[in-house]
């Protein structure tokens, strides 16, 4: 067993309440790219304020929707690693165990874990721009493009405002609920993992904070060092399908590798 691996089975036999915070290192395993790794990362290939904004939308819809089809049809081509998976085990070991994630992917929930928090919506949720209104997703199949091309968005069946991806873009409020439930969860935690986050976007970022302030342990899983790292109770310099699966075993609920 790894010395950090110790450490954190150490800090972690006493929780009762742990909450899991994943960003997108979560889910690179798998095959989905992460947004700010310097040389794969989506915004070293695109600008977040072309893709990611209401604006960049009003602009250009069909380039911001054809954009998420893409990513839609790319996050449902791959499919969880061993380290979602242990995350989902590691439920059993605790009295309570809630991921609280950034990712859009459906990775977390495909692997079997219990109740996800999306803080940044979910790309399979499509709603239009002006009312809100739900798109139904078995509709998107035939309009997403294999490569990220120029998709006109269809009209909503209710007010004929322009469908648009259910994720939280820049300059717009979380889900509502959402932030307060993770708060909530955070500061009753005796433990937060926080996997796979370069831990600068708010207001994911500030949990850790709030969890450490209310006394929790905080295990940071990242191959990189983060804002977040000098405040850790513990930086373990590893990947997700690496550590999570060699934690889960070391607090005695092993998982295949099938
Ligand atoms: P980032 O791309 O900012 O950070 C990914 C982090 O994962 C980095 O710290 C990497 O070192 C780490 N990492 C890379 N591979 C890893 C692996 N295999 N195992 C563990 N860690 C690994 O992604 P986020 O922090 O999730 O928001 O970004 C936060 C938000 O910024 C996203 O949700 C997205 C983006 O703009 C919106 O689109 C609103």
């Amino acid at each position: 067993m790894t010395s950090e691996c110790e450490r954190a089975v150490e800090l972690l036999r006493v929780a009762g309440r742990v909450t899991a915070l994943t960003g997108a290192g979560m889910s690179q395993e798998s095959g989905v790219p992460t947004f700010r790794d310097a040389l794969t990362g989506l915004w070293s290939q695109y600008d977040p304020m072309e893709l990611a904004t209401p604006e960049a939308y009003r602009r250009n819809p069909a380039r911001v929707f054809g954009w998420y089809l893409s990513r839609w049809r790319k996050a449902r081509a791959v499919g969880p690693h061993g380290g979602h998976r242990a995350l989902a085990e590691l439920e059993r070991a605790f009295e309570e165990l809630i991921v609280v994630t950034q990712n859009v992917d459906g990775l977390h929930r495909r692997a079997g874990s219990g109740e996800v928090i999306e803080l940044h919506g979910s790309l399979e949720a499509f709603r239009c721009f002006d009312g809100g209104h739900p798109y139904d997703i078995g509709h998107i199949e035939a309009l997403a493009p294999a490569a990220d091309s120029e998709v006109e968005p269809p009209a909503c069946e209710t007010c004929g405002s322009p469908i648009r991806p259910g994720v939280v873009w820049f300059g717009e409020m979380l889900p509502p609920g959402a932030v307060e439930r993770a708060w909530h969860l955070v500061q009753q935690s005796d433990a937060v993992l926080v996997i796979g986050t370069s831990s600068v976007v708010y207001p994911a970022a500030e949990l850790p904070n709030v969890a450490l302030a209310a006394g929790a342990k905080v295990i940071e899983i990242n191959p990189q060092e983060t804002p977040l790292t000098p405040r850790a109770s513990l930086a373990w310099h590893a990947t997700a399908a690496v550590a999570l699966p060699e934690l889960t075993a070391a607090l005695g609920f092993p998982v295949s590798d099938a």
